[in-house]
């Protein structure tokens, strides 16, 4: 199971890259719209592609097909860690077969449905982004929709990497895993709260005041 972080803020990719906790990053237009001020959007894309040693998803803008292919090859020319994000719409489909046929890695993001899943994997696409904190939020099953692709991928032989995005909280992360995502991608707030647990705070806590008593040192 990889562990990619969903955000274009360059200190918590730094804090988690050097504490080796994650394979790759997530972006989109809002993530970098969060962070970018008045730099230019690509210079912090390259930062990030340096910063981490994986995949980073990089997403289009356009809408239309040739659009979508055009930038698709700038992003993919960052850096070589650069994986073209595409919205999966009838453009998208297309221009990821034709970025896949050009040899880049393409995401296909912004999937609601096992049918769109599937499409995207023949398409070619290295991974496909269900969105399941968005289908929670419409009162519908999002983890549902990660068991669905897994079963589809697998009776098919799809080498598409399901990547369970939209995360929420940690719960999210347990799931996708007991489904079988291949991926998750975690706001950065989801990823240090796995590392928590108050029993591990209350339990060091006891080992260190005992320790004291000893008057020792290792
Ligand atoms: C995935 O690639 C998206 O960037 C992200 O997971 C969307 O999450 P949100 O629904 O919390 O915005």
């Amino acid at each position: 199971m990889k562990i990619f972080l969903d955000t274009a803020d360059l200190g918590e990719i730094r804090r988690a890259a050097e504490a080796n906790l994650i394979d790759g990053i997530t972006t989109n237009p809002s993530l970098v719209a969060k962070v970018a001020g008045k730099r230019d959007p690509k210079e912090i894309y390259l930062e990030i592609c340096r910063a981490v040693n994986g995949p980073v998803s990089l997403e289009v803008v356009g809408v239309d097909k040739d659009t979508m292919v055009a930038e698709g090859r700038k992003l993919a020319a960052i850096h070589e860690n650069a994986v073209v994000k595409v919205p999966l719409t009838e453009a998208g489909l297309k221009a990821c077969r034709a970025l896949v046929a050009e040899g880049m890695r393409v995401n296909v993001t912004l999937c609601f449905s096992v049918s769109q899943a599937l499409l995207a994997a023949k398409a070619g696409a290295s991974y496909i982004s269900p969105f399941v904190g968005r289908i929670d939020d419409t009162s519908g099953e999002g983890m549902h929709l990660i068991h669905q692709i897994r079963q589809v991928y697998d009776n098919y032989g799809f080498a598409t990497e399901i990547l369970a995005a939209s995360l929420r909280h940690p719960v999210h992360v347990v799931e996708s895993m007991m489904m079988g995502a291949d991926c998750c991608t975690l706001p950065p707030n989801v990823l240090w709260q796995l590392t928590k647990h108050p029993l591990t705070d209350r339990g060091l806590e006891t080992f260190l005041k005992d320790w004291e008593t000893l008057g020792a040192r290792i």
